[in-house]
This record gives C-alpha cells, sequence and structure tokens, in this order.
C-alpha cells in the first residue's frame, strides 16, 4: 500500500483557481499510477474572502495548515485590494509562521519553449535558485518618521542572522550535493557594497565550505550575475543568495525559461510543512477564461511530490511536461498555447499515462 499525504490547497486569486485544479488532476492521475493517494483540504484565503468579511488571513491559519504535509498555492493578489494587503497578509505571513527559511526556484528550459536569449537551448539554461525567505529587507524591520513632511525619513533594514544565512547555506550546500549537476555552488551577494550583510554571507559560505570538500564555489555580485544570467546562463548549476536579489533574479530566470507561464518555486521549510506555487501573479485580466498555463502549477505539483518522497510521480510529471512542451503547445503564454487550460491539463495527464 502507498502512502497517504495531507495537502492543503490554496486555489487563491485571479486564475489562481483555474491553474489549481489542474494541477489536482495530474496529481490524481499520478496517485493511481504510482500508487499513493491524497486527502485535500481547500481553503478559501485571498481578495474575495477579504473583501467578503474584512480578515487577510485568521489568526488560526499557520497552526491549522502546519497539519498539513504539504500545501498548493495558486495565487495571491486581488485587482480590488490594495498591493501589499494580500501580498504581506498572507504569502508573506505564511512563509514567516511556517518558517519556510528557502525559496526554491528551478530555471529550466524546457525543450520546445522559447527563450529570449540568442542561440542559448535547454542545454545552457538549467540552474537552480535557492533565495533566503524569510529575512532580508523582507523582515519588516524599519520605519518611518515625519510621514508626509518635508522631512520625512523611510528606513527600511535588511535583516541577516548567523542562523538564518547558515540555514540557508547549507540547504543550498545539501542540495547541490544531491542535484549533482555541476556540483557548484554560487554565491550572489554585493560585498562590494553591502559590507556588513554580505561579508556575514561570504563568511559564513566559506566556512561552511569544509563540509563540502566536493562542492566548488564560486560568488559573484548580484548585479553581475544578472548580466551572466542573459550572457552565459550555462555557468550556473546552483545560486545562493538573499530574499530581495533572490526575489529580483528568479523573475529574470522565469523569462529565461519561458516566462511566468512555466515557472514553478517551494516555499521549503526542511523540518515543517512546504508550501508549492507557480510564481506568476494571479493574471486577473485572464481570471475564468480557461486560456492561462497551468504547466508551472503543474511543475510546482512536481516539486511537492518530489519534497514528498514521491520522486518517480515528480520525475515523470515533469516528463510529461516536457513532451507537452515539445511537441504540443504553439506557445507558453496566456491565449496562444493553441489549447485551453483545462485542455493542457489533459495533455498532460494522458501523457503522464501512456
Ligand atoms: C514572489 C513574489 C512575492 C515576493 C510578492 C508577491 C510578495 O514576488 O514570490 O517572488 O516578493 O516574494
Ligand atoms: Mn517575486
Amino acid at each position: 500500500m502507498g502512502k497517504t499525504y495531507n495537502i492543503g490547497v490554496l486555489p487563491g486569486d485571479g486564475t489562481g483557481p483555474e491553474v489549481v485544479r489542474e494541477a489536482l488532476k495530474v496529481i490524481d492521475a499520478a496517485e493511481g499510477k504510482f500508487g499513493f493517494s491524497t486527502n485535500r483540504e481547500h481553503y478559501d484565503f485571498g481578495g474575495d474572502r477579504y473583501l467578503q468579511t474584512g480578515e487577510v488571513l485568521p489568526d488560526s491559519a499557520s497552526a491549522e495548515l502546519s497539519k498539513h504535509d504539504a500545501l498548493l498555492l495558486g495565487a495571491i493578489g486581488h485587482p480590488d485590494v490594495k498591493p501589499g494587503i494580500l501580498e504581506k497578509g498572507i504569502l508573506l505571513r505564511l512563509r514567516f509562521e511556517l518558517d519556510q527559511y528557502i525559496n526554491l526556484r528551478p530555471v529550466k528550459l524546457f525543450p520546445g519553449v522559447d527563450t529570449p536569449l540568442k542561440d542559448k537551448g535547454p542545454e545552457h539554461i538549467d540552474f537552480v535558485v535557492v533565495r533566503e525567505n524569510t529575512e532580508g529587507l523582507y523582515a519588516g524591520a524599519g520605519g518611518i518618521l515625519r510621514k508626509g513632511t518635508p522631512h520625512e525619513v523611510a528606513v527600511q533594514e535588511s535583516i541577516n542572522t548567523r542562523m538564518g544565512v547558515e540555514r540557508c547555506l547549507r540547504y543550498a550546500y545539501e542540495y547541490t550535493k544531491k542535484r549533482g549537476k555541476d556540483n557548484k555552488l554560487t554565491l550572489c551577494g554585493k560585498t562590494n557594497v553591502l559590507t556588513y550583510a554580505f561579508d556575514l554571507w561570504e563568511r559564513a559560505f566559506n566556512e561552511l565550505a569544509s563540509e563540502y570538500p566536493t562542492i566548488e564555489r564560486d560568488y559573484a555580485h548580484v548585479d553581475a550575475i544578472c548580466m551572466w544570467m542573459v550572457k552565459n546562463p550555462e555557468w550556473f548549476d546552483v545560486i545562493v543568495t538573499d530574499n530581495m536579489f533572490g526575489d529580483i533574479i528568479t523573475d529574470l530566470g522565469a523569462m529565461i525559461q519561458g516566462g511566468m507561464g512555466i515557472a514553478a518555486g517551494g516555499n521549503i521549510n526542511p523540518e515543517g510543512v512546504s508550501m508549492f506555487e507557480p510564481i506568476g501573479g494571479s493574471a486577473p485580466k485572464y481570471t475564468g477564461m480557461n486560456v492561462i498555463n497551468p504547466l508551472a502549477a503543474i511543475c510546482a505539483s512536481a516539486m511537492m511530490l518530489d519534497e514528498l518522497g514521491e520522486t518517480k510521480a515528480a520525475v515523470a510529471i515533469e516528463k510529461a511536461v516536457i513532451e507537452i512542451t515539445s511537441q504540443k503547445l504553439d506557445s507558453l503564454a496566456a491565449g496562444r498555447m493553441g489549447y485551453s487550460t483545462t485542455e493542457v491539463g489533459d495533455l498532460v495527464v494522458a501523457q503522464l499515462l501512456k
């Protein structure tokens, strides 16, 4: 008998529910084929619930969600809600309260997918960003003084603790070893300017190295990383970086791997409950039209199964997605795939079950 997993499902806003529906359909198919099962509980956290009840997230949410084995999130962000309220009140709050200290974002160009990078193909674009997910500029430290006056002062501090930095770096070293591709870990920082924060990062990075003799260490400033991600993406295997830089470079990463339609990520607490999501937003203008690309959510569900230990299912889903991107889809863009959202989900299922 295979294992049973309890999954908390947070479809969220906009096109979130449509892509999550397709991801769950693919998980259903994987269950039959690989002999595991899931119990799912749905949560309605998001913009609509907030507009109806005035509550962004109940205080009990984290405790409730942490009872599950994993979480699958669609998207957070609503056109009628002021930017920041839902993002900070739901997504960031859950990342923090569930201590999901890693944001894992693979940047992989699948065969058949267009990249804006000239002369680059799947053999050049295949790396993973390990983004610290609970500290840095996202910690919310700082404040505003004399607001609205000519003497206003706004301070936003980057918080970097030895514990937080070290656990992120350790995860990145372990991940690089487990991945076993080029065994190369690149620290992305800004040691020439942010001489406090990245001094700590660099020292911890170098100190941990003795525990990982098989891993080659590399360092690059964040601005140079942006340049090389475009010019020489094949140089990268695993990149580790802080929260803010990780946020920025993974949007660049998403573009070189074919766009938001395919980019998936995991908010990981290796000792707790992790939450997987397509990294694109809620795409309000496509909501309810059945035209959004569900592949990012499907890839997120594959990452979730991998984290749960259903590695064979995860690998098979990724293979099925690759088959669909290389053989079927016209484009990964919403409305231009040549198929509807539902049909793309069906294609992946059919391929998986072949
Ligand atoms: C992401 C998003 C979030 C972030 C926003 C929505 C708060 O951009 O997951 O990358 O900045 O982390
Ligand atoms: Mn982002």
